[in-house]
């Protein structure tokens, strides 16, 4: 049996976020720039949204940019934000196609404007689609994300909307950019790095985590299949112990 007839369908996790890391190292293996390695990394991503798709993932979130990236060389910002708009301008039809339904969630904003237009028209058009929800994390912090939530609510405070009191998870979760999104029961991260990046901090906190020596580039839906297996050979506990879960 290959991978994808292992997993068990009925218990696929409804969210998966990915950290796609390794471009970099990749190229330089290559003997190329780092550039070429978000090139090549992009069909990696056409490969797992598939992938997704066929397994019935509802929701996928990729860190395609996050806010210290902004940190990198310009002109390999420049490049990642003009591969974001070219493939997001050439994707699209086929994502609609295929029932995809297109977020984002980050410090939208701070993105240059032809970003910002080329993600809304694709946002739009295809709001409607009911198959995975695929969610691009840009110019995204956890940290950025869970200050800009707490500034809500203590506005919120302020004018007399809300008590002290009833600040509580779900209040803190309303506010945060993936407030109608579950929580992720799986996090992949590639290239052999453990870390966390400041990816999703709230919401990974109970999270399973899957890290792979793969480089981003080299990552393919059969990769995200493996992931899918390894989750499901995991006890989830949330705390309790075996035999409570019985
Ligand atoms: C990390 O590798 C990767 C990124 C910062 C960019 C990810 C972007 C893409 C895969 C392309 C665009 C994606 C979409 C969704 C259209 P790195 O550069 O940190 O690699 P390194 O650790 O080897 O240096």
């Amino acid at each position: 049996m290959n991978q994808k007839e292992q997993i068990n369908l009925s218990a696929v996790p409804k969210h998966i976020a990915i950290i796609m890391d390794g471009n970099g190292r990749w190229a330089k293996q290559q003997g190329e720039n780092r550039i070429y390695g978000h090139y090549e990394g992009v069909n990696s991503v056409r490969s797992v949204v598939e992938g997704a798709g066929e397994v019935g993932v509802k929701y996928l979130t990729l860190y395609a940019f996050s806010t210290e990236n902004w940190n990198r060389p310009k002109e390999e910002v420049d490049a990642l934000m003009e591969l974001l708009v070219s493939t997001i301008s050439m994707e699209t039809a086929e994502l609609h196609k295929k029932n995809v339904r297109l977020m984002a969630i980050g410090n939208l904003d701070s993105l240059p404007k032809s970003c910002l237009e080329e993600l809304n028209e694709s946002i739009k058009l295809t709001e409607n689609n009911t198959g995975l929800t695929l969610v691009l994390a840009l110019s995204y912090s956890a940290k950025w994300e869970i200050i800009h939530a707490v500034k809500q609510i203590a506005t919120k405070v302020k004018n007399n909307e809300l008590s002290v009191e009833d600040i509580s998870e779900l209040e803190l979760e309303k506010h945060l950019c993936t407030h109608s999104i579950p929580e992720p029961e799986l996090m992949i991260r590639t290239s052999g790095e453990h870390r966390i990046s400041n990816f999703l901090l709230w919401q990974l906190a109970y999270s399973e985590f899957y890290f792979t020596e793969i480089l981003w580039p080299d990552f393919r839906k059969i990769d995200l299949f493996t992931a899918i297996l390894n989750y499901q050979n995991r006890e989830r506990r949330f705390g309790k112990t075996s035999e409570q879960l019985l």
